[in-house]
């Protein structure tokens, strides 16, 4: 049910919805909430290999998974799928393309980015660990296929 209620959503800002934010502003934007996530997913990393904090963990992985769950989707707006003036953009023409796929992606990284939320705030160091390591590979999945190397 969620699963196809996000399809439709992401399909329809991919086509370009009513609220769509302006190209430049669209890809500044998803950037900036990518960044934060890195910097969201650094921090865990530190975490379960160094000294581990479960309160700064929770944080940072309640911040990860609402990200995640923001609708991303409603970023890769029509004309944001190349450079606009010097705002430069990394995504491939196929996250365009073949959206069914990329938002296939984004579930798998919400998914996981909300099971690690709930971790965080249960779990042993070991099971964080496995489990950003899981989100990490959702990241890495959908780079491959859809984010150029910068
Ligand atoms: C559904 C696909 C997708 C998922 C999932 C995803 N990314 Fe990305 N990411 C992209 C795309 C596409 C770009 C390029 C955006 C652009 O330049 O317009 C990007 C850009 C980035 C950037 C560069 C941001 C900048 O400053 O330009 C970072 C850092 C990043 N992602 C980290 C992550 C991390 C960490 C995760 C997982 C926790 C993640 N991404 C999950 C597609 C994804």
């Amino acid at each position: 049910m969620m699963k196809k209620i996000a399809l439709a959503a992401f399909a329809f800002a991919v086509a370009g919805s009513a609220l769509a934010i302006e190209p430049d502003k669209a890809i500044k934007t998803r950037q900036a909430g990518y960044a934060y996530i890195g910097w969201n997913m650094n921090k865990i990393k530190d975490n379960v290999e160094g000294t581990y904090n479960q309160a700064e963990v929770i944080k940072a992985a309640n911040a990860i998974a609402a990200i995640a769950n923001s609708g991303m989707g409603a970023l890769y707006v029509k004309g944001s799928e190349k450079d606009v003036g010097n705002v430069k953009t990394y995504v491939k023409p196929e996250f365009f393309s073949k959206p069914q796929d990329a938002a296939k992606y984004a579930q798998a990284f919400t998914k996981e980015a909300d099971e690690l939320a709930r971790i965080a705030a249960v779990g042993t160091v070991a099971e964080v660990k496995a489990q950003h390591g899981k989100v990490g590979g959702t990241c890495k999945a959908c780079h491959d296929d859809f984010k150029m190397k910068n």
